[in-house]
């Protein structure tokens, strides 16, 4: 069971909840059992699935109460944790001695793989996580989830930018950053990758990013074939059509989950 019994985190979990009493259409107002027991969700996953240490709970609570209700409710849904949990055991169970590096998240989202990841740190021997979305907004949600980790001199740090537009090999990317009050872009260098991970596959082309990457990166991709959602412009029928577009020199894993209404698919492999 959660633990918001402190007067302080029940405080904050009310204020959560009058927030999107407050932010909602009225024609489309949920109940306030219904918002009660959303955000309860949330929480129960997050310390399912990434930690119930106290402080990373009450950082996750800045990541609530700063993300739009009709974002979280996607982003944190059950099959968003289920789906991201699965990569993380695959990893573990079939890397073997490789480690993950230096590493790339491609539609990286809200960035809620960092936590996942970064929970078994050092067994999937992470050095740095960077995380791109082409939605602007991306950038402040996922540092915000993963402020733990971006505190520690950016061992995590998200940026915006076009997957597609990317030349892998040699990369720079740009952030803002409060400079004497101000707030300023500022451009970085990412060193050369050892893994990128893009579990939006289904949202642009393999074909439209994976040229620039230099052989033997170790891939992690996870698509599906739900082709009837608007924003899903690239699934696959099945895993050995999404196996031969990747065309990986190794196939380390290939896996299906069928869930409700589609299939997900997971490959880990290198380049
Ligand atoms: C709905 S989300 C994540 C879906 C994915 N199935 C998952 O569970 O991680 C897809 C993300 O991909 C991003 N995206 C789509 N096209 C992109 C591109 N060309 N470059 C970078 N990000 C992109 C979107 O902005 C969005 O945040």
């Amino acid at each position: 069971m959660i633990d918001i019994d402190t007067e302080y985190l029940l405080r904050r979990y009310n204020k959560i909840i009058l927030m999107w009493i407050n932010e909602q259409d009225k024609d489309k107002s949920l109940d306030l059992k219904t918002l009660q027991d959303q955000l309860t969700q949330f929480i129960l996953r997050y310390e399912q699935y990434v930690t119930t240490e106290r402080v990373s709970v009450e950082k996750y609570f800045n990541f609530l109460e700063q993300t739009p209700y009709p974002i979280l409710k996607d982003a944190l849904s059950a099959g968003q944790f289920e789906s991201k949990a699965w990569l993380r055991e695959e990893l573990l169970a079939n890397l073997g001695p490789k480690k993950l590096g230096q590493t790339l998240i491609l539609g990286g989202w809200v960035g809620l793989l960092g936590p996942i990841l970064f929970q078994r740190e050092s067994e999937l021997g992470i050095e740095r996580i960077f995380s791109m979305d082409k939605d602007p907004n991306c950038t402040r949600y996922a540092d915000l989830l993963n402020t733990p980790w971006l505190i520690q001199d950016w061992k995590y740090k998200a940026f915006c930018a076009d997957a597609t537009q990317i030349d892998y090999s040699h990369l720079i990317a740009t952030t803002t950053q409060l400079i004497d009050n101000e707030r300023k872009e500022i451009d970085f260098e990412i060193d050369p990758l050892d893994t990128i991970i893009n579990t939006s596959c289904e949202h642009f082309p393999l074909e439209s990013w994976l040229s620039s990457v230099k052989k033997g990166t170790l891939l992690i991709l996870q698509s599906n074939n739900f082709h009837e959602h608007p924003e899903h412009t690239s699934t696959h029928k099945d895993l050995e059509s999404f196996q031969k577009d990747a065309n990986l020199s190794k196939v380390i894993y290939a896996a299906e989950k069928a869930l409700p209404k589609y299939k997900r698919f997971l490959l880990i492999g290198q380049k």
